[in-house]
């Protein structure tokens, strides 16, 4: 056990390990899979690419009246439907309970991106509802973070008027690649087990980070309709939430 434990902690190890995952689950990027490929270049650039309006208010409308009762009743849905995290209310399989959220989930040309960026083979693996209503709660989601060691692609859609005040989504624009200064902090990840506590940076990390490789912090604000494309390979968090609520889909992409 202190051998396995040793082995792991081995900068050389991590090193192995994230070439054999990558070897498996590397993106395979193909721009022909897309008409969008201005979307596709500025998710390739900047990790990130907001198509604004990409629903109309009506059709937006629909989602929420139909998704409402699902997310106010959270409490007493099956156990398993629903994740409370610190102030975020998390519906799985939101496509199942709402007729017009299905159709966010089955979006033809956002699945084309998605295929184009990561790889053919993508399949939308979560399809959840998110609802923040808890005045200046501070999770896991809020701390400067990445998903995963590998690329992840998400795509949101915002259900309601999102400025500074009601929990925009804070990226910082770049830091998707696969470069050296995110692996000491993917090793400590990995090594213990993708605990979902160690895969955050410090404040004055990420301002380190903006210095030193020009990085830009930038918070989405949005309208109601406005869907955002992302890589969460890169860092990103929650803003908090300082007043209303805000209620939005998550399409998550996986090989
Ligand atoms: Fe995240």
């Amino acid at each position: 056990m202190l051998i396995k434990k040793f082995v792991k902690s081995l900068p050389i190890t991590y090193e192995l390990v994230r070439k054999s995952i990558y070897k498996k689950k590397a993106y395979k990027l193909d721009s022909s899979l897309t008409k969008s490929k201005d979307i596709l270049e500025t998710l390739l650039k900047d990790g990130i690419a907001v198509i604004p309006s990409y629903y109309d208010t009506e059709t937006v409308d629909n989602i929420v009246n139909d998704l409402y009762p699902s997310m106010e009743q959270l409490s007493k849905v099956e156990k398993d439907a629903v994740r409370v995290l610190d102030g975020q209310f998390r519906l799985d399989n939101a496509d199942l309970k709402n007729k017009y959220a299905k159709d966010f989930f089955d979006d033809q040309d956002i699945y084309d991106i998605a295929k184009a960026y990561v790889s053919k083979d993508v399949k939308s693996e979560f399809r959840i509802a998110d609802y923040s209503n808890k005045i200046g709660a501070f999770g896991r989601s809020d701390s400067w973070h990445f998903d995963d060691i590998i690329h992840r692609f998400k795509a949101f859609l915002y259900l309601s008027d999102v400025d500074e005040r009601n929990a925009p989504f804070i990226y910082l624009v770049g830091s998707h690649k696969d470069e050296a200064w995110r692996y000491p902090q993917e090793h400590i990840y990995w090594q213990h087990d993708l605990d979902g506590s160690l895969n955050c940076f410090h404040p004055h990390q990420v301002e380190r980070l903006k210095t030193k490789f020009g990085f830009k912090e930038k918070i989405f604000t949005g309208k109601k309709g406005d869907v955002i494309l992302v890589d969460t390979k890169g860092l990103h968090r929650r803003g908090a939430l300082h007043e209303g609520e805000r209620l939005i889909l998550v399409n998550y992409f996986e090989v």
